[in-house]
Parts: C-alpha cells; sequence; structure tokens
C-alpha cells in the first residue's frame, strides 16, 4: 500500500521507435517519412568504430535539416564504457537545435551512469542557453541493469522511457542463445511428448514494466532481430502489450505497422472498456461496488483496468 499516487508518464503516443544507423544517410527521410512514433538515430552498436566521427556528423546534420513532423526525435549514444560517448554528447548537444527531444544511453548498469550523463547535459545546456531540457531514455540489457532498474529508473527527472535491449541482455547474463528476442528453442516444458514454450524474457519485461509505472516513464520492449519473421515480431509485441509495455523497437520498416497495430488498443478492446465503465457507473449509482459485465465480475479496480485501455485508445487517435 501507498498513500503516493502513481505518477502519470508522458502522454505521447511511442508504439513503435524505429533506428536507423546513424552512417546510413539514405535511411533518414525515409524514417522521418514512417509511421513511427519515435525516431531513434543510431551512433552506437549499428555503427562501425572508424565510422564513429562521421556518424555523428551525418545525425546532427539530419537532427537540424529533415522535417521530423510530430515523431520524437532521439539520439542513442554511445555508452559509457566506450571512449565515444562523451563527444557524442557534446556534440549533439553544443550542434542541434530544440528539435532533438531526448537522448538514449545505452547499457545502463546504475543510477550513477544516469548521474554522470545528465551532469555533463545539464552544464552543456546551461553553457549554450539551451531552452529545451532534454530528457533521458535508457536500455536495460545487462545483469547489473536488471539488479538496479529501480534505482535506474529514479535516477533523473530527465527520465522518460526505458526499453529491453535482448541481444546484450542474452550476452551479459550469460544466456545459450544468439536470438534477439522472441521464442527460444531450448525454453520449454515438457508435458508427456508435448513441447510448451516460456518466455525467457518475462522476468526482465515484468521488472521493467514495475519499475517505469513505479516512476512515472514508459517502459519498452526493444528489437526483434529476425525481421522476416512478421508473426514472431506480433506474437512478442503481444506478449509485450499484456505486460504493460507501450511499445516496441523497429529495427525494419517491416515491423512498424505491426507495432503500431498491436499497442493501439483495437476498436472492440475500446467498446468493452467504455461498457464496462457504463456498468460501473450504473453500479455505482444503485450504491454497489461490483457488478456483473458479460457474466463476470466488474468492481472498482476494472474501472482502472479499463481507464488504462480507454486512456491509451484517446493518446493514440488524439
Ligand atoms: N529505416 C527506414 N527505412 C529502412 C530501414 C530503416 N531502419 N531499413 C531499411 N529501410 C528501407 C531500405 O532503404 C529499403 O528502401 P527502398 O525500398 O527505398 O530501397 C527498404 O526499407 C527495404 O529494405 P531492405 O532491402 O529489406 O533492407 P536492407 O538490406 O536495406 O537493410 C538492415 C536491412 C537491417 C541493415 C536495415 O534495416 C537497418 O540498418 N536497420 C536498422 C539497424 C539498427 O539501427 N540497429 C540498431 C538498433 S538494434
Ligand atoms: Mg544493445
Amino acid at each position: 500500500m501507498s498513500f503516493r499516487l502513481q505518477p502519470t508518464p508522458p502522454a505521447r503516443p511511442n508504439r513503435c521507435q524505429l533506428f536507423g544507423p546513424g552512417s546510413n544517410t539514405k535511411l533518414f527521410a525515409k524514417m522521418a517519412a514512417s509511421a513511427a512514433d519515435v525516431i531513434n538515430l543510431d551512433l552506437e552498436d549499428s555503427v562501425s568504430p572508424s565510422d564513429k566521427d562521421s556518424a555523428r556528423a551525418n545525425v546532427i546534420d539530419a537532427i537540424n535539416t529533415v522535417d521530423w513532423n510530430s515523431k520524437t526525435l532521439s539520439v542513442r549514444i554511445n555508452s559509457l564504457d566506450t571512449p565515444y560517448w562523451y563527444r557524442d554528447v557534446v556534440d549533439v548537444l553544443e550542434q542541434v537545435g530544440d528539435r532533438l527531444d531526448q537522448i538514449m544511453i545505452p547499457k545502463v548498469g546504475n543510477a550513477a551512469d544516469i548521474y554522470a550523463v545528465d551532469a555533463l547535459v545539464t552544464a552543456i545546456e546551461a553553457a549554450k542557453g539551451r531552452t529545451k531540457r532534454i530528457n533521458f531514455e535508457v536500455i536495460i540489457e545487462s545483469a547489473a541493469g536488471l539488479v538496479n532498474v529501480n534505482e535506474i529508473a529514479a535516477s533523473s527527472p530527465r527520465m522518460v522511457a526505458m526499453s529491453l535491449g535482448a541481444a546484450d541482455f542474452a550476452a551479459s547474463m550469460g544466456m545459450q542463445t544468439t536470438g534477439i528476442g522472441g521464442t527460444q528453442d531450448n525454453y520449454y516444458m515438457l508435458h508427456g511428448d508435448t513441447r510448451h514454450y516460456s518466455d525467457p524474457w518475462h522476468l526482465a519485461q515484468t521488472a521493467i514494466v514495475a519499475a517505469c509505472r513505479t516512476h512515472g516513464i514508459l517502459p519498452v520492449d526493444g528489437p526483434f532481430g529476425d525481421f522476416s519473421d512478421d508473426e514472431g515480431y506480433r506474437a512478442q509485441s503481444r506478449r509485450s502489450a499484456t505486460l504493460g509495455m507501450v511499445g516496441k523497437w523497429a529495427i525494419h520498416p517491416k515491423q512498424i505497422g505491426i507495432a503500431n497495430e498491436v499497442f493501439t488498443p483495437s476498436t472492440e478492446a475500446v467498446a468493452e472498456a467504455r461498457e464496462i465503465l457504463a456498468a460501473m457507473a450504473q453500479a455505482t449509482a444503485n450504491g454497489e461496488g461490483a457488478t456483473v459485465y458479460k457474466g463476470r465480475l466488474v468492481d472498482i479496480a476494472s474501472i482502472k483496468q479499463a481507464e488504462v485501455i480507454v486512456r491509451q485508445s484517446e493518446l493514440i487517435t488524439g
């Protein structure tokens, strides 16, 4: 129990975050024209070490010259264990205008990582007279990130979102897989001769959702590497949405439509949520705290569940 109200996360759609390497300038206009809610220009792992400087320059130019419409615009900087990250922050923040909304900090392991970046960003903002505060989103993709997920979520007022990075997470945990998200062949229970596959990402996802919801930030599912597998991506997205995540990364344009569809509550779900709210309004008018809807119990907690769906829908349809 807590008497404190759970803070509300930023009220903006975040169904799909589309990534593109900062070294691939051909993609920028296509990314801007896509249906993704969030654009992540990458300086980290999709850019080879020899391209780090030119990718940074490309991204600065793209932020300043491409028409990004109403998209949330983010740059993924390099991680704090590299020689690149400080220049990513300094050059980008000194050379771009207010169009940039946030930076994504990868491989975050504890709150001190965020404190270090926050100190640098705060100094640059003051020195350059930047008026719009740069927000932070982070990737939980290590054993330490999972262990310290709560302090990371609480680490700075700049924090707006947190993603699960399945590939680095699997490596850090020593998981026997090279898959990036989704079903893993060796993670199953046997019932008689029948295999029932379990979800090896479930614990990390749930921990991220709980940390995010506690601190009013957006929980997001990260990449799904096999972009030829639409149904696998859809299944992973549906599991994430069911657990409370608001969206998922796309690493290929094929994935955007699926994420947008899954993370937009369906017409039927919204209609049902509104019917539950109406049934509960009637119950309350009758002095009752619970009633029956389609043969099942609905009560005061059902109001909150239904409101989650209606709020999500209103956020997206505007
Ligand atoms: N954003 C926008 N458009 C993209 C895109 C992206 N991330 N990835 C591919 N496209 C475009 C291609 O340019 C191509 O456009 P065209 O039809 O005008 O020629 C079209 O979509 C089809 O692309 P396709 O040929 O199937 O893929 P590819 O071989 O060009 O690229 C990848 C495949 C995986 C290398 C590329 O999708 C990519 O770089 N993805 C992002 C990787 C990334 O950022 N990773 C970091 C986060 S994990
Ligand atoms: Mg990673």
